[in-house]
């Protein structure tokens, strides 16, 4: 029988596992450039209050994670100022900054899974605009965005390799699936 997962915020009390689950992620790269490591000092910033961090649980194991960074006026972790498509100032906006799942979980959507949730937290806290960078060599990554509703914006040089900026409006149908 397939196990399903179950999603719910996680917080510092997670911090370990979080970090475990990025250095295994890293091991198992194809190459170096997918994936940054973060700073224990941003993983605690991604486990706490503004931000959230979604949990994806099959029995007792955290199978995956995404974080919706929420970036104070004037953090440089803000991707909005970047974009070229879009007049950021008009909108207020967040970061889908990370996303990963164990090895052994992948294969089960559950990045577009964790998006989804994201972004029902998002309009529920009245944010707009959507912010994410993935390589362009990351397919899994780009998919599951595109899968999202992320639109391309431009390629960067960002953490020292190239990314691609995409965006999402966060748009009455995240607000209705929020009220279900
Ligand atoms: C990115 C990541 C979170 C996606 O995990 P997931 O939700 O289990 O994704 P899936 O394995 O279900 O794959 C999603 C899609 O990408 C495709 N895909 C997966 N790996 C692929 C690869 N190496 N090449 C091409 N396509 C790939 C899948 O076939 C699927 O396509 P579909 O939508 O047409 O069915 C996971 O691969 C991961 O943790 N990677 C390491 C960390 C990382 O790079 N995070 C993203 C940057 S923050």
């Amino acid at each position: 029988m397939e196990q399903t997962s179950v999603i719910h915020p996680i917080g510092t009390e997670c911090l370990d596992k979080v970090l475990a689950i990025e250095a295994e992620a890293l091991a198992n790269m194809e190459r170096p450039d997918l994936l940054r490591r973060n700073t224990v000092e941003m993983w605690h910033r991604c486990l706490s209050v503004p931000h959230l961090c979604l949990g994806a649980w099959v029995g007792e194991e955290l199978a995956g994670f995404a974080v919706l960074f929420v970036p104070a006026k004037g953090d440089e972790e803000d991707l909005s100022m970047l974009l070229s498509q879009v007049d950021s100032k008009q909108y207020t906006s967040a970061n889908f900054k990370i996303c990963i799942v164990r090895p052994r979980w992948r294969g089960r959507h559950l990045q577009v899974l964790l998006g989804e949730r994201l972004q029902q937290e998002a309009a529920k806290r009245g944010i707009s605009l959507l912010c994410a960078t993935a390589s362009p060599y990351n397919q899994a990554s780009v998919k599951s965005l595109i899968r999202l509703g992320y639109r391309h914006d431009h390629l960067l040089q960002k953490y020292g390799y190239e990314r691609m900026l995409l965006y999402r409006f966060v748009d009455i149908d995240d607000t209705l699936q929020c009220q279900q």
